[in-house]
């Protein structure tokens, strides 16, 4: 199972816990150093840039994503806050089904503020497959 501490410079991070809601939400420099990270250690499960539309793990860009269309702000947050709480508990202890390891758990390898920046740059990763399709009288032509 392979597992790669990631090697960033997170001094621009503050300090933090692991309590929802993620802290960084909103935050472009923590997601930044957590598309630096994510590369590192999560991309070879979970895909480049977080592209996990053809990974063997699953896409994370799509937890919480339904909440963005919650308009009443106070059930939104709350709403965000669960899919926080499940990505955390997700990456500090892993994942077992019936005593298999589907993931291993990070905690100890990953800072708190680390994990929040994961978790912002995730949510606010670019949507698309990475895949350019041919338009129709290009692939024609090939
Ligand atoms: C060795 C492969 C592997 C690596 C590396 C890995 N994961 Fe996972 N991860 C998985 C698999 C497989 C699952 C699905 C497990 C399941 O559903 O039982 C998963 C599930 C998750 C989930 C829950 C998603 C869901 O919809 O159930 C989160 C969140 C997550 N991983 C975050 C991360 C982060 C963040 C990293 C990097 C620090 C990471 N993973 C690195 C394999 C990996």
């Amino acid at each position: 199972m392979e597992q790669i501490k990631p090697q960033v410079d997170t001094s621009a991070l503050p300090a933090l816990g692991w309590h929802e809601p993620n802290p960084l939400r909103g935050n472009a420099e923590a997601a930044a150093i957590g598309k630096a990270a994510f590369n590192q250690s999560c991309a070879v499960c979970h895909g480049q840039d977080a592209i996990g539309t053809r990974s063997p793990a699953p896409d994370l860009r799509r937890i919480g994503m339904g909440c963005r269309r919650i308009q009443d702000a106070a059930l939104r947050q709350r709403c965000q806050g669960d899919a926080d709480a499940f990505f955390i508990k997700s990456v500090r202890y892993g994942k077992q089904k019936f005593g298999i390891v589907h993931m291993p758990p990070w905690e100890g390898l990953l800072a708190p503020e680390l994990a929040w920046a994961l978790r912002s740059f995730v949510e606010t990763a670019p949507k698309g497959t990475g895949i350019q399709s041919l338009s129709p009288t290009a692939a024609a032509t090939q």
